[in-house]
């Protein structure tokens, strides 16, 4: 049976990947490596957590000793390295947290992967080191353009700094050490599970609960979503097909300027919750812009489309609408995510533009 560490396992993409090699690869072992900060929710993986071929191991990647030790007792074949501090607006009030999660987490798992695989007396065959990144280290786009995998890194924020340092890492890893590493960077994703201080998840509870809709400058910033399943299925076709040393670029072709994608959820979201048509977008509440704030993201996939044969599966009016559906359908997972300390950071903390 191969060992597959999956890190970050219990958050929003991280739980998808789980969900889709427990459910797709009976014949490998999937350990799920968690440390379940405020991210990390074992609601997410209800449904595989009985499975014979899948467990759950509560652990920090900053604790270097505690991950040599892990990679001592379970030699595994292969790594899928999702977790993180994932979200900008944190990364601006919190820089510390995001170098020594994202930087000194990845080069910890880096240090155990090289010291298990590339011993001389190593009897793994073929191991892979995974690293899931984002688009954000590319910086932000003008009015046109894509970013390729050859575009240079320019990171802003310090979240997307601290990828990029990430991504340094792995590569260096590779050409030093030839560590057997394959890196992906990603447009912004959507869909269940995802916790609701991200743009669409934080729209949807505020329109259902009517509180003001938060939208930063004049909501003219683009983002290019992805459903999570299609990057899960990303993730699987490069875990197994990519090629070691390269990097892989995942978007959907998808752009959407802020405002205008809060307008099409008000508008699903009148028609689920039986509003009269408008009485969401009356939410809307422009705000203090974000430092830094890029101002746009779009993603040519189409290395991945062309060599690894991927491709999105879903028009972006239907995922929003099964996402709505979700957390619709998800009251309890919303309202257990957004007890305690939440109404302290997500309520109440914007500044009004005047
Ligand atoms: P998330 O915040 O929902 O989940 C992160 C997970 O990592 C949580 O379960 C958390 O408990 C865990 N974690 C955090 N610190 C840890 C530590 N020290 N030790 C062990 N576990 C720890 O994040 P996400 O949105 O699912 O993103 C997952 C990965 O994908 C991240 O690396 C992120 O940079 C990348 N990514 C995200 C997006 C996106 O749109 N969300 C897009 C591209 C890339
Ligand atoms: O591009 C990939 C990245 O996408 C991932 O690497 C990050 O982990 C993920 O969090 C996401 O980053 P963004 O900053 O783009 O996502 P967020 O949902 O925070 O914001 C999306 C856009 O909406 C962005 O332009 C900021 C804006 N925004 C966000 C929030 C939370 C608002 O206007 N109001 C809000 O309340």
């Amino acid at each position: 049976m191969k060992k597959l560490l999956i890190t970050g396992g219990a958050g929003f993409i991280g739980s998808h990947v789980v969900r889709l090699f427990v459910n797709k690869y009976p014949d490998y072992k999937i350990y799920n490596l968690d440390k379940l900060t405020y991210a990390g929710n074992l609601e997410n993986l209800r449904d595989v957590e009985e499975k014979p071929n899948y467990e759950f191991i509560k652990g920090d990647i900053t604790d270097a000793k505690f991950i040599e030790e892990l990679f001592s007792i379970h030699s595994f074949d292969g790594v899928i390295h999702l977790a993180a501090e994932s979200h900008v607006d944190r990364s601006i009030s919190n820089p510390l947290e995001f170098v020594i999660t994202n930087v000194v987490g990845t080069v910890n798992l880096l240090n155990a992967a090289r010291h298990i695989w590339l011993a001389p007396n190593s009897t793994i065959k073929n191991p892979r080191f995974y690293h899931v990144s984002t688009d954000e280290v590319y910086g932000s786009l003008g009015e046109t353009g894509f970013f390729t995998e050859d575009t240079k890194y320019d990171p802003h924020s310090p979240y997307s700094a601290s990828k990029a340092s990430s991504d340094h890492f792995v590569r260096a890893y590779f050409d030093t050490y030839k560590l057997p590493a394959v890196i992906s960077n990603c447009s912004n994703n959507y869909g269940s599970f995802h916790f609701p201080e991200k743009l669409i998840p934080l729209a949807i509870h505020n329109i259902k609960n009517k509180k003001p809709i938060p939208v930063y400058g004049k909501g003219e910033n683009v983002r290019d979503w992805l459903f999570v399943e299609d990057h899960a299925r990303a993730i699987d076709v490069i875990y197994h097909k990519g090629k070691t040393g390269e990097t892989y670029n995942i978007g959907g072709h998808n752009e959407w300027k802020n405002i205008d994608l809060i307008r099409l959820l008000c508008k699903i979201m009148d028609e689920k919750l039986g509003r009269k048509e408008g009485e969401s977008a009356g939410l809307i509440s422009f705000v203090l812009d974000r430092a830094g704030h890029d101002l746009r993201y779009a993603i040519d996939s189409s290395k991945l489309q062309k060599e690894l044969g991927w491709t999105p599966s879903l028009q972006f009016e239907e995922g929003l609408e099964r996402t709505v559906d979700w957390y619709l359908a998800n009251e309890t997972w919303l309202n257990n995510v957004t007890s305690g300390d939440y109404k302290k950071y997500y309520e109440g903390q914007y500044v009004k533009r005047g």
